[in-house]
């Protein structure tokens, strides 16, 4: 349980954040598929439906979950209930003009209802109890005259019922039960005749269905109690003060849910015993052989799969973008880890072999070794060494001991000697994709080391076949490489310069700080530029820090984040200046007799 608190305070919303933009270029797909694959791209997981949904194909009218009309090619529904889909309802939704059902029920869809859905006028029944939503339900749901059936239940919706529900005539089936609602039910139109089942458990609701009085003098009150504001100038007003706690435990539902979903990848699954679950055992009891490179798992494939076989949810670390990894540990005391990638496509094995026997042959002192892998039906493991500092992510920003600036300086060095290898040691030559300081993983010794290289463009070839895709996580991303889904060695070194930032101020890129003025952590940058007074961007909790190489670096990573891609050093040259620069003695350190001069 320590594990996934400690992951929950983590990277979550770079999981959220963590999505594939397809590029609009020379797709021939009619709107209503653009929309459905909008719809897909805001999707973090799933049980492996989604990648079925294949951009190239003319319209959706074959996709999983999506019906035609006959003759318009029109999606008229969308059904994917029990999915395990994670992540936002996309607005796009609202788009589809001619939809009549949509059914997204006992999925983990998190965020609010689209009010966009406000603009279906055709839809006849929305179905999306049994989710985690929360805020408002949006008042533009009383546009939908043809609606006949709206299940909202069990989700974590708050504020009021907006009283334009009301004017919903057609309406058959209604139900919020299990939400964290307040306020009165409307009581002019349709939600009169609707019985105590469609409203329990809110504890904040009042009115005739539920046998329970609105405490108000009007009777009746704010029936338009639509706003946010509505509810809470109510709980404000002293005869309300019962419905104040009311919204306030609102609001620790709201905030509950958002440690829930910091641990939806790993938690949710065990908690709720969903058959993903059965994980690793399943995958290796129906066969499967381990592949080692260069023998470097001195075991055997039996002693290898027999441990696996032992491996449980207990035994997660973590869990990324591409899936969850565990601690392996043998009988010698010898630790690994091992990323569990579901398979999604039966065509891609033989690549995807050949690409990590391509990946196992890569070795370096600032690259996380992979040893081997395992290759079953449902999966791929792959089998890593065990770094026992955990992430750079985790040692900025959720431990409490601080790293001093020479730690931060020697990660920053130990990552750059890991791309730089990689763009120009090996042949192949690798783009990373995915730099981050989640893949920059530490060994006891706080030395760094780069992880997960490659793999995003293995996934994505995986995931589709042919569409450019974006891999990478959001904040990271140079701005060419989002326009353009074309990955050089130049977009590498953008990301670099964020995670040197962020090494340096201890925020992450898309820290909220940064985001409420309308920037990342470059535009800050940036700002502070325009006023000459970057170093301001250092980290206050940092320790040690030394003036001369902080400009240096500040220096360094201005040129890394450059818009330009023709304006970032190679990361061959970033080593060079990190040497020559940032680690070399600075010439007021010697005059300086701290002792810390074997540094210099
Ligand atoms: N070799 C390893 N040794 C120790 N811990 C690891 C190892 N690999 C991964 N982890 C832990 O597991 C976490 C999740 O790793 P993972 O690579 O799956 O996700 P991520 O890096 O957050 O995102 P992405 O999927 O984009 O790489 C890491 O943040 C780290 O804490
Ligand atoms: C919904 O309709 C409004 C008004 O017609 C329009 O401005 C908006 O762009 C539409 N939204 C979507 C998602 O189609
Ligand atoms: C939809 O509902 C909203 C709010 O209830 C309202 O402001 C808007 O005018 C409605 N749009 C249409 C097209 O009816
Ligand atoms: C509620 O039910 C009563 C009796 O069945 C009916 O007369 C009335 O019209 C209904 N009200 C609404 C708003 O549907
Ligand atoms: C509403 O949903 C709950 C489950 O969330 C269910 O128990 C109840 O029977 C439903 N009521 C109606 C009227 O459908
Ligand atoms: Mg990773």
């Amino acid at each position: 349980m320590a594990i996934y608190l400690r992951r929950c305070q983590g990277p979550w919303l770079f999981h959220i954040l963590l999505f594939y933009i397809l590029l609009n270029k020379s797709r021939a797909i009619n709107p209503d598929g653009e929309a459905l694959l909008n719809f897909r791209n805001a999707i973090v997981s799933s049980d492996g439906i989604l990648p079925l949904w294949r951009p190239e194909d003319p319209d959706p009218c074959n996709w999983r979950g999506v019906t035609c009309d006959q003759k318009t090619k029109r999606v008229i529904y969308v059904s994917l209930k029990n999915h395990k889909l994670s992540g936002p309802i996309s607005p796009d939704i609202g788009k589809i003009e001619h939809l009549k059902i949509l059914a997204l029920y006992n999925n983990n869809f998190y965020g609010t209802i689209p009010s966009e859905l406000g603009n279906c006028t055709e839809l006849q029944g929305i179905y999306l109890q049994g989710n985690y939503l929360s805020g408002l339900i949006p008042g533009e749901l009383g546009n939908l005259s043809e609606l006949q059936y709206l299940d909202i239940s069990s989700n974590s919706l708050s504020g009021s019922i907006p009283s334009s529900i009301g004017k919903l005539n057609k309406l058959i089936t209604f139900n919020v039960s299990n939400n964290f609602l307040v306020g009165p039910i409307p009581s002019d139109g349709v939600l009169i005749n609707f019985t105590e089942s469609s409203f329990a458990g809110n504890r904040g609701l009042c009115g005739r269905q539920i046998n329970m009085n609105c405490k108000d003098e009007s009777g009746g009150p704010s029936t338009n109690s639509q706003s946010p504001q509505s509810a809470q100038n109510q709980g404000g007003k002293k005869k309300y003060s019962g419905r104040l706690f009311i919204s306030a435990s609102a609001t620790i539902g709201a905030l509950l849910l958002v440690a829930l979903m910091c641990f939806w990848g790993c938690f949710l699954y065990k908690k709720f015993g969903k058959s993903e679950s059965d994980g690793i055992a399943m995958d290796v009891s129906g066969g499967a052989s381990i592949v080692m490179f260069h023998g470097d798992l001195p075991y055997s494939s039996k002693d290898i799969i027999k441990k696996l076989e032992n491996l449980n949810e207990e035994h997660i670390i973590g869990c990324g973008g591409f899936g969850k990894v565990y601690k392996l540990a043998m009988d010698d005391g010898n630790v690994f880890a091992l990323k569990r990638i579901l398979r999604m496509n039966e065509g891609f094995d033989r690549f995807f072999e050949r690409e990590l026997e391509i990946l196992g042959s890569i070795k370096h002192r600032y690259l996380v070794n992979l040893r081997g892998y395992c290759n079953s039906t449902t999966s791929k493991l792959l089998i890593y060494d065990f770094l026992a500092g955990g992430s750079l992510d985790e040692a900025l920003h959720e431990r409490s001991e601080q790293l001093d600036w020479d730690a931060r300086l020697n990660i920053i060095m130990g990552a750059a000697k890991g791309l730089a290898y990689l763009h120009h040691d090996c042949s192949p030559r690798i783009i990373h994709r995915d730099i981050k300081s989640s893949n920059i993983l530490l060994d006891a010794n706080l030395e760094a080391r780069v992880s997960d290289f490659g793999l995003a463009k293995l996934l994505e070839d995986e995931e589709s076949h042919i569409t450019t895709t974006v891999a990478g996580t959001f904040g990271y991303l140079a701005p060419e490489y989002m326009q353009s889904g074309r990955a050089t060695e130049k977009t590498d070194v953008y990301s670099f310069g964020v995670l040197v930032l962020e090494v340096l101020s201890g925020k992450r890129p898309t820290d909220a700080s940064f985001i409420e003025k309308g920037l990342n952590i470059v535009g800050w940058l940036n700002f502070l530029g325009t006023e000459n007074r970057q170093r301001d961007i250092v980290d206050p909790n940092c320790e040690g820090v030394q003036i001369e190489s902080l400009d240096a670096l500040l220096s360094i990573a201005t040129q890394c984040v450059s818009s330009s891609p023709e304006d970032r050093p190679t990361m061959h040259r970033v080593v060079q200046l990190l040497e020559s620069e940032v680690m070399t003695p600075c010439p007021s350190d010697f005059y300086d007799s701290s002792g810390d001069n074997d540094t210099c």
